[in-house]
């Protein structure tokens, strides 16, 4: 039980603190051991906040475990009149069931008033002034959680039924004592405005996006002066009611080796295909018998009006936003519906949310940048860095490493492993193998975020060496979603991100009117991975289930079908990226093209998705935008990341002087992966 309730997603920039998780890591088995916290609470010792403080506040903060006294020195919560019923995160605070007759009441009998069980923002420094002041929480920030129930079918009053929102909102100004208010009014207030942010997916957690950088969000874009609220959209994670059609995680992996084949490796992509669309009919026919009609109430458009839904909420005229990779899907789509309510958006890693009416749209628009991506990036920057900073440029046969040489060297290996996967032995999961679909799948979620590069290239210069072991502890961390290791219990699935994403998608696009056989289908996949072997199978086994969707839920409620260039009350700054393997550039500029004085476009030239590889250029125009409103005048800005992949941390040693001491890839491999978890669930688990 220990095991599953450690937070996944809890480390920040400073991992030094351990986050007294919220309700985004609460996995079945998490639920069992809450309900053994709540009888006994001393068992738990994750939930008393970690850290020096933890003993030291005790002096300060008069509280007991078994108090029935629902008051904490900062009065009680939920707030009247708060829509979203917040209360400092704890273990517990996960939105009621919806059959839950009285939720507002379960609600509130889940607010903890000990300030020590509660997720404070760091201290800066600020702790130890504050407990020389008696009041260790003074001046930080705090998380709160809460949720915002909204219309299922916003178009059909008759139809009663809601989806719960669960949301996360980090308020950057702390709580106020109580009687503290009488003499700083600013103090446990929200901000004037607040970043509301979005990860992408479809599937990403808002919640455990606002865990995870909320903190570093309002720094970079508001010099920590606004609140920031992450929501997990209809049928994700915590939201209710949540989306999976296998009754149990292990149900789903088992398909996973051969539905996830590439092309290259598929003795006949016919049979192939013929094979993933038949279990993508078993896949759909059971999120019908589990779900219903709720397949209908999934798509963009419904999304983009619960956001408004947030916006309204938050008691604030205009939306401010920071949207990343498909959320700038639902920014584009919320900025059509919604003109008059577009503040400070930015759109990071930039969709163009027309190519996903087309069928396979949303695969095939996304290929533009991926092979260049591997070819420049990956090996070209290696070779760049050298072998003192990446594996692949280690001289070979006592000859130096070229560009074109490593790339041939690369194709061999991946030829080979084409023919006969290679067989491992891990001491944690036994006989286990690298085959080419899966390494190529984790090739392609390595181009979203080039930190993770030292980390493969050094698998892939063992695995080309004969060593097996690293590659293969890659690829395990990511290919299931059961967890092995998790005690066995009976423990249904909660939500899961494949379903969830496969019937957004689908919906977005039900009413394409390309051919839908299977020949048109083996005509696109050959035609995606020609186009690119790295991204062409992930993408195409995105959008196949869609075949099948119809037949479920024929009329998607609230799509949106109109134009993009409404004229808003604010223009967006778009931000896309030129080696982005996922939302190429050109969308960005077709988007641009669009929606005219209505959006300036940054044009970021690095690596990874979004803009993840940092430029002080687009940190200073983004900051600007989001704190006073400003825009660049040109239609189209050129930024450059700062630094190259390879050597993100180098200056950074030299100066500390300290001996070079390698990162462990497995480690900068798995936190690579909780990075991809946001922006990509999917690519997350492959086979
Ligand atoms: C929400 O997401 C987090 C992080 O991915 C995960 O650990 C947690 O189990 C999820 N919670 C629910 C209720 O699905
Ligand atoms: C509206 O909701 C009612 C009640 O659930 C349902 O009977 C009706 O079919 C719905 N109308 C449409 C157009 O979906
Ligand atoms: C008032 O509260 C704010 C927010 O917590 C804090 O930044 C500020 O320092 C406080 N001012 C005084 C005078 O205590
Ligand atoms: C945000 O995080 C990035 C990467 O983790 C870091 O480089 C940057 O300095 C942080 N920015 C702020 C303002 O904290
Ligand atoms: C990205 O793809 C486009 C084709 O759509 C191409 O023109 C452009 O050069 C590519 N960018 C890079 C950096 O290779
Ligand atoms: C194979 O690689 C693993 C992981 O990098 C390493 O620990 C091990 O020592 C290597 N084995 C051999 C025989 O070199
Ligand atoms: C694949 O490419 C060929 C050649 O360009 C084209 O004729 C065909 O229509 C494409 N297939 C699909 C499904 O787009
Ligand atoms: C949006 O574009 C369409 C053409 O696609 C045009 O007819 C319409 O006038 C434009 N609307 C605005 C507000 O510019
Ligand atoms: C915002 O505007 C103020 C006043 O014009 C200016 O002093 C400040 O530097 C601006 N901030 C940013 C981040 O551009």
């Amino acid at each position: 039980m220990e095991k599953s309730s450690e937070p996944v997603v809890a480390y920040t920039a400073r991992p030094l603190r351990r986050r007294p998780h919220g309700y985004w890591f609460i996995t079945g088995a998490a639920l069992l051991s809450l309900i053994a916290l709540a009888v006994f609470p001393q068992l738990h010792p994750g939930v008393l906040r970690p850290g020096s403080a933890s003993s030291s506040t005790d002096q300060f903060v008069s509280h007991s475990e078994q108090s029935e006294d629902k008051n904490s020195p900062y009065g009680r919560f939920p707030l009247k009149d708060d829509p979203f019923r917040f209360l400092p995160c704890t273990p517990t605070t996960l939105p009621p069931p919806l059959d839950d007759d009285d939720a507002e009441q379960t609600w509130a009998s889940r607010f903890d008033p000990d300030p020590d069980h509660w997720s404070w923002g760091t201290t800066q420094g600020q702790e130890e002034e504050g407990i020389s002041k008696g009041d260790p929480y003074a001046g930080r920030g705090i998380f709160l959680c809460g949720y915002l129930d909204v219309p299922l079918d916003y178009t059909n009053r008759s139809d009663s039924r809601i989806a719960r929102l669960a949301v996360t909102k980090f308020q950057v100004s702390g709580l106020a004592r109580v009687g503290e208010l009488a003499t700083n009014s600013s103090a446990g207030k929200k901000s004037e405005r607040t970043i509301v942010i979005e990860p992408g997916g479809p599937g990403g957690s808002g919640t455990s996006y606002a865990w995870r950088v909320a903190e570093n969000v309002t720094a970079r874009f508001s010099d920590s002066t606004f609140d920031v609220l992450g929501w997990d959209p209809r049928g994700v994670n915590a939201s209710l009611p949540a989306i999976a059609c296998f009754p149990y995680d292990a149900s789903r992996d088992h398909w996973s080796l051969l539905s996830n084949l590439h092309y290259a490796v598929s003795e006949s992509p016919r049979q192939q295909l013929e094979f993933a669309d038949a279990m993508n009919a078993a896949i759909l026919r059971a999120c019908w018998e589990k779900h219903g009609d709720l397949g209908r109430f999934l798509g963009t458009g419904l999304v983009a009006r619960d956001l408004e839904q947030i916006r309204i909420a938050l008691g604030e005229g205009e939306l401010t936003g920071y949207l990343v990779s498909y959320g700038t899907g639902i920014g584009q789509t919320y900025a059509s519906l919604f003109p008059d309510s577009v503040g400070r958006v930015i759109l990071d890693g930039t969709e163009y949310v027309r190519d996903h009416r087309l069928r396979g749209g949303f695969g095939w628009t996304a290929l533009d940048n991926a092979t260049d991506a591997w070819h420049d990036g990956f090996l070209g920057e290696c070779v760049k860095a050298g072998p003192e900073y990446c594996a692949l440029a280690k001289p070979k046969d006592g000859k130096p490493v070229t560009l074109s040489g490593l790339e041939a060297r690369m194709n061999a290996l991946m030829g080979s492993l084409a023919q006969r996967p290679i067989p491992a032995y891990l001491p944690a999961s036994g006989p286990t193998l690298v085959t080419y679909s899966a390494l190529v799948d984790n090739m392609y979620g390595a181009l979203y975020n080039a930190r993770s590069w030292p980390a493969l290239a050094q698998a892939l210069f063992e695995l080309e060496d004969g060593n097996a072991t690293l590659a293969a502890s890659a690829l395990e961390t990511s290919a299931w979603y059961y967890d092995p290791e998790a005690p066995c219990l009976p423990t249904p699935a909660t939500g899961s991100d494949v379903e969830l994403g496969t019937l957004v998608i689908c919906a977005d696009q039900y009413d394409a009117k390309d051919p839908d056989d299977l020949d048109w289908w083996l005509s696109l996949w050959g035609n995606m991975t020609t186009k690119s072997w790295i991204s062409g199978n992930s993408r195409l086994y995105n959008v196949l289930p869609c075949r099948h969707f119809l037949q479920y839920w024929p009329d998607p409620v609230g799509v949106y079908r109109g134009d993009l260039n409404h004229t808003l009350r604010h223009p967006v700054l778009l931000i896309a990226e030129t080696y982005d393997p996922a939302t190429p550039l050109r969308n960005g500029r077709r988007l641009l093209q669009e929606m005219g004085k209505n959006a300036r476009l940054l044009a970021h030239h690095g690596y990874g998705h979004s803009s993840r590889d940092r430029s002080q250029c687009t940190e200073r125009i983004a900051r600007a935008y989001v704190l006073n409103g400003t825009l660049p005048d040109e239609q189209e800005t050129a930024c450059y990341a700062d630094k190259k992949p390879y050597l993100y941390d180098v200056e950074h040693k030299v100066a500390s002087l300290d001996v070079r001491e390698p990162k462990d890839p497995l480690k900068v491999w798995e936190e690579h992966l909780v990075e991809l978890s946001f922006v990509n669930p999917r690519l997350r688990h492959v086979s």
